[in-house]
């Protein structure tokens, strides 16, 4: 049998691979193309999480196939010290579609690498070490990002890196600092969180990471304001302001970056998942005052893949097609239908508590009673399955938490949007009777 039951594909899947995050999805994935994959048994699935929130453009884009053949013919990989003409045109293009002057660029190959390098530049630019992070952030598995997550467990590997500090994530559906009539408060939240930094800190905040919308951690949009205030926060403690835009860049939020509706130029904004639009590209932008002290103090990050032709190629096109395509416009129009269907469902399925995120970067939080919001974490995965066995692919967040992260490609259409409706409803009526 060589569908997704393969009992030999299973066996060496077992037998052979690391399990690096939970269990594995229980089909076989044989092709992807357009905003669906195929599965061994020939079942055609609505990918609704762009691969792992990365494929924007869909799956094998032509344009993309096009590029990354040529590239992979004529220019793949370099001596890290050595430049070609896809990776300075790449850099300059990013410099000019950034927000403010953040007008240098290194380029990398994953998030976690690009958040490094900006944690690093700050320490180094600041001489100091301390790292404020949100409660519920994710910005990568490797040591200094690893050391400002905190929405995956940080148990059994010891230490992190000194001067990790904690700030209360800004979540509008279950915060303590709701109150009686659902008014958030979130201007004490930010103080009370500030409170505590300064309490904690030694007097050497280097700098702020945030996601402009915190995905991972159950798509927690900060209310307009408070990333402002958060900024002004920043800047009233000379720190440093990094924004991860891995999943919120490049418009999946309506937006080109995130932070464009909050007003907020950070000193360093990270680009990584959707730059590739599903292959391994990321980069780190900060501005020329910054850059040029760094450098001046030796600023190190050479790694393997740094300013790598290939995937180089690719961004350029990957931008390209953005632009060209008006896909930030589509994310906010298309955002609109997917929010207005899924708000329609919360009408129907108590087990729905809130419906939240922004263009299509969407969250929807499955709660076994309103008024309690406790999570239903069982129920959320119970309705992954159904929808999986529907044909269609989706995310629960880790945690404890039932939301789910809704975030399909930005070339999805309106009648796919309409089928990933109608199978969440299905999927939610089989689980909940
Ligand atoms: C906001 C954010 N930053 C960084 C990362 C880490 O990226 P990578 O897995 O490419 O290292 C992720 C991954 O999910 C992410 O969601």
């Amino acid at each position: 049998m060589k569908g997704n039951g393969d009992p030999a594909f299973w066996a060496k899947a077992k037998a052979h691979l690391v399990r690096y995050g939970g269990a594995f999805s229980p089909v076989i994935a044989a092709s992807a193309k357009g905003n669906y994959f195929t599965d061994a048994d020939g079942r055609r699935i609505l990918d609704f999480t762009s691969g792992q929130m990365s494929a924007i453009l869909g799956h094998s884009h032509p344009e993309i196939v096009e590029v990354a053949q040529r590239s992979i013919a004529e220019l793949d990989h370099l001596y890290s010290t050595l430049l070609s003409r896809p990776v300075v045109e790449l850099a300059a293009l990013i410099a000019e579609i950034a927000p403010g002057a953040l007008d240098r660029v290194l380029l990398v190959s994953t998030g976690g690498e690009s958040n490094e390098a900006a944690l690093r530049m700050a320490k180094l630019v600041t001489g100091c070490h301390e790292i404020v992070a949100f409660s519920r952030s994710w910005h990568g598995v490797t040591g200094g990002a690893a050391s400002a997550t905190y929405s995956s467990s940080r148990r059994g590997y010891g230490p992190g890196q000194p001067g990790a500090l904690v700030l209360p994530a800004p979540d509008t559906y279950r915060s303590r600092f709701i109150d009686q009539r659902g008014v958030y408060d979130w201007r004490s939240e930010l103080d009370f969180g500030f409170e505590l930094v300064d309490r904690q800190s030694t007097g050497a905040l280097a700098a702020c990471i945030a996601e402009p919308i915190l995905s991972s951690g159950g798509v927690l949009e900060p209310p307009e304001g408070y990333v402002a205030a958060l900024a002004e926060k920043c800047r009233e403690r000379d720190m440093q302001l990094i924004f991860d835009e891995a999943q919120t860049g490049l418009g999946r939020t309506g937006h080109l970056f995130a932070c464009e509706r909050d007003g907020v130029v950070p000193q360093y904004l990270t680009l990584s998942k959707t730059l590739g639009a599903g292959l391994p590209l990321a980069a780190m932008l900060t501005t020329p005052e910054i850059e040029d002290i760094v450098a001046e103090r030796g600023f190190l990050f050479y790694t393997t893949h740094a300013s790598d032709p290939l995937p180089a190629a690719v961004g350029l096109k990957v931008i390209e097609v953005i632009l060209r395509e008006g896909l930030s416009a589509r994310a906010a129009r298309l955002g609109e239908r997917l929010k207005a269907g899924l708000l329609a469902l919360q009408q129907r399925y108590d087990c729905i508590g809130d419906v939240r995120g922004r263009g299509l970067l969407l969250g929807v939080d499955l709660v076994k009673d309103r008024r309690t919001k406790a999570p239903d974490a069982e129920l959320a995965q119970h309705v992954a399955r159904e929808c999986l066995a529907l044909g269609m692919m989706t995310s629960v967040v880790r945690g404890g938490f039932g939301i789910f992260r809704i975030a399909p490609p930005l070339t999805i259409e309106p009648h796919e949007i309409d089928l990933g409706l109608e199978i969440f409803d299905q999927a939610l009526g089989r689980a909940t009777h």
